[in-house]
């Protein structure tokens, strides 16, 4: 799986916050033994994310986009925005997911508007910003993600993949 990972902080972009949830994404990806083609931190600027999001996108070269930050309730909020604005199908059932499973870690997961969706044949997902955050909602999505990308390359081995094994089964 080849993976980039975008910051999107204010603060990181000018320098005056050090940046820990992207290198922390990519430390778990390649915990996964995951690529990491391409890391970038920009600010809060929705043209900024939206050009960064189409250029990985369009290279070809990445299956899944992992954003971190700016999908709460400031004013200079706008994640959810830029990656709604270059996505061509929405992939509700990835952040639905997400907030379910992090109320029960804190009741201001309900504030994250995070999004995911699909544009050519990249994935691309919202995680909000802080570290603890990262780790959190990213544990909940990992068991459908290899699973997501081999559907998207249309793998024929995708079919295989419909079946988790024992520990992800549900009922
Ligand atoms: N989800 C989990 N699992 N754990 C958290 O600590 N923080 C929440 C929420 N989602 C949190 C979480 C908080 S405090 C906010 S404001 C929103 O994500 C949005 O965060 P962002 O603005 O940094 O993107």
């Amino acid at each position: 799986m080849r993976i980039a990972v975008l910051t999107i902080s204010d603060r990181s972009a000018q320098g005056e916050r050090e940046d820990r949830s992207g290198p922390l994404i990519q430390e778990i990806a390649l915990k996964r033994g995951w690529e990491v083609i391409a890391a970038d931190i920009v600010a809060d600027e929705q043209v900024e994310i939206e050009e960064r999001l189409v250029s990985w996108c369009d290279s070809g070269e990445i299956d899944l986009i992992l954003t971190t930050g700016g999908t709460g309730f400031s004013p200079r909020d706008r994640t959810p925005e830029a990656t709604r604005k270059v996505v061509e199908r929405l992939a509700p059932g990835l952040a639905e997911a997400m907030r379910a499973r992090s109320m029960s870690k804190t009741p201001h997961a309900m504030l994250s508007r995070a999004v995911a969706g699909i544009r050519k044949s990249t994935l691309i997902v919202n995680l909000p910003g802080s570290p603890k955050a990262v780790e959190e909602n990213l544990a909940v999505i990992i068991p459908a993600l290899p699973h997501a990308i081999q559907l998207l390359r249309e793998d024929p081995d995708a079919e295989q993949g419909h079946h988790l094994p024992p520990p992800h089964r549900t009922a």
